[in-house]
């Protein structure tokens, strides 16, 4: 990011309303939660939860954040318990649904919707390991269906009706190309074909779960390719019939590839028209994991955070105008539980802050940005 950028996000956060300090944390008076801000425009506010993952706990069962997640969300996701390889790491033993379980009884006791993430992610590396390496006999093809077919009427079946929303496959296409990922599926069901099957088979066992196809398609520049790719597949899942009903746009900002402040810039038009796109399909749009990596960022927290803010406020002014956008979730609450934290580490080493509390839940200029958003936005 050049100087001049940085500035100018820097100047953009300058017109949010920024922290909330330690006042976000309720009682009389206080802030609306977020999902009470987006109540107010048509939409649910929601984030992801989990028992915990790369050795830093269980965000489900640190009471505090727990807590602060109730308070400010209306819908839950499992970041982790209702994929497949967590699900059935092991075909020979039934499938592991406590954890998810107990996610969901207790959102479910707060009065939250729940999504479903994720029932075929076409990546190998995030199918079971044993599915990679499985035998599929002298029919393969009806044998990799069966496989599919088994998982998502088991996972759908066990969760019945709660399920408000399915993230039924999930990052199809290979930025770098726009090409569909292989997989050992896809080599013998075909790959359009395979989407295809994994969103009729949820539309069985799901009947009324909303289907979506989920993917990371961003509005920087160079991710062009991705998003025509996306659009290719979603066009061609139309035309066959399969029962796609929304997009989810995972979101995961990364400061650098934004265009300039305003979303008025060539990619911010680029973004307005893939949205459309989408729409004109007839399907809906949900904001399904919004983070903002800081990479590339300075180190200083104050300016760090208003850079943060700043490039979340112009991307959701955009994407928030689109009218068929009614869910927006981030990937986390706080920064120390983001799964950032595992990635590519920022070059002073220090700790990201991509979420919008920090890690002694006090509200930072993200939540205010997020909140002035959702305040500006058109109503539904
Ligand atoms: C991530 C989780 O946050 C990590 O704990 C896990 O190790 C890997 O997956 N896009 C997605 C999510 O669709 O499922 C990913 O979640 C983040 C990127």
């Amino acid at each position: 990011m050049t100087r001049r950028h940085f500035n100018r996000l820097l100047a953009a956060a300058g017109t949010g309303s920024g922290a909330l300090g330690g006042c976000a944390t309720g009682g009389a008076g206080a802030e609306p939660s977020l999902d009470a801000l987006a109540r107010a425009k048509g939409l649910r506010f929601g984030s992801t939860l989990g028992v915990g993952s790369a050795g830093r706990g269980s965000r489900f069962h640190d009471a505090a954040y727990r807590e602060l997640t109730a308070r400010e969300c209306g819908v839950l996701v499992p970041e982790n318990e209702t994929k497949w390889p967590q699900l059935c790491p092991d075909p020979r033993q039934p499938y592991r649904f406590g954890p998810a379980d107990e996610m969901f009884a207790w959102a479910r006791s707060q009065g939250m919707a729940l999504r479903g993430h994720t029932l075929l992610w076409m990546l190998p590396k995030w199918l079971p390991d044993w599915v990679n390496t499985h035998d599929f006999g002298a029919q393969p093809r009806q044998a990799a269906e069966r496989l599919l077919a088994d998982h998502v009427r088991t996972t759908c079946s066990h969760f019945g009706d709660s399920i408000e929303s399915w993230d039924v496959v999930n990052e199809a296409i290979a930025p770098e190309t726009g090409l569909l990922h292989e997989n050992v599926l896809t080599r013998h069901v075909g790959d359009v074909e395979l989407i295809a099957q994994a969103f009729h088979q949820a539309r069985e066992h799901a009947p009324k779960a909303q289907l979506v196809y989920n993917d990371f398609m961003s509005w920087g520049e160079g991710n062009a390719k991705h998003r025509a790719g996306v659009l290719k597949l979603l066009a061609e899942l139309k035309r066959r019939g399969a029962p796609v009903q929304a997009l989810g746009l995972q979101a995961h900002i990364g400061v650098w590839s934004l265009p300039a402040p305003g979303g008025a810039g060539a990619t911010g038009v680029e973004w307005r028209r893939f949205l459309d796109e989408a729409m004109g399909m007839g399907l809906d749009l949900l904001i399904t994991e919004l983070d903002v990596n800081d990479r590339g960022l300075p180190s200083d927290i104050a300016q760090r955070d208003a850079g943060v803010a700043a490039a979340a406020r112009d991307w959701l002014d955009v994407t928030l105008a689109a009218p068929r956008l009614h869910r927006l979730l981030c990937w986390g609450l706080a920064d120390h539980y983001s799964w950032l934290q595992d990635g590519k580490p920022r070059d002073d080493g220090l700790q990201k802050r991509p979420l919008p509390y920090d890690a002694q839940l006090k509200a930072k200029p993200l939540r205010g940005a997020i909140a002035d958003a959702l305040r500006a936005m058109p109503a539904r």
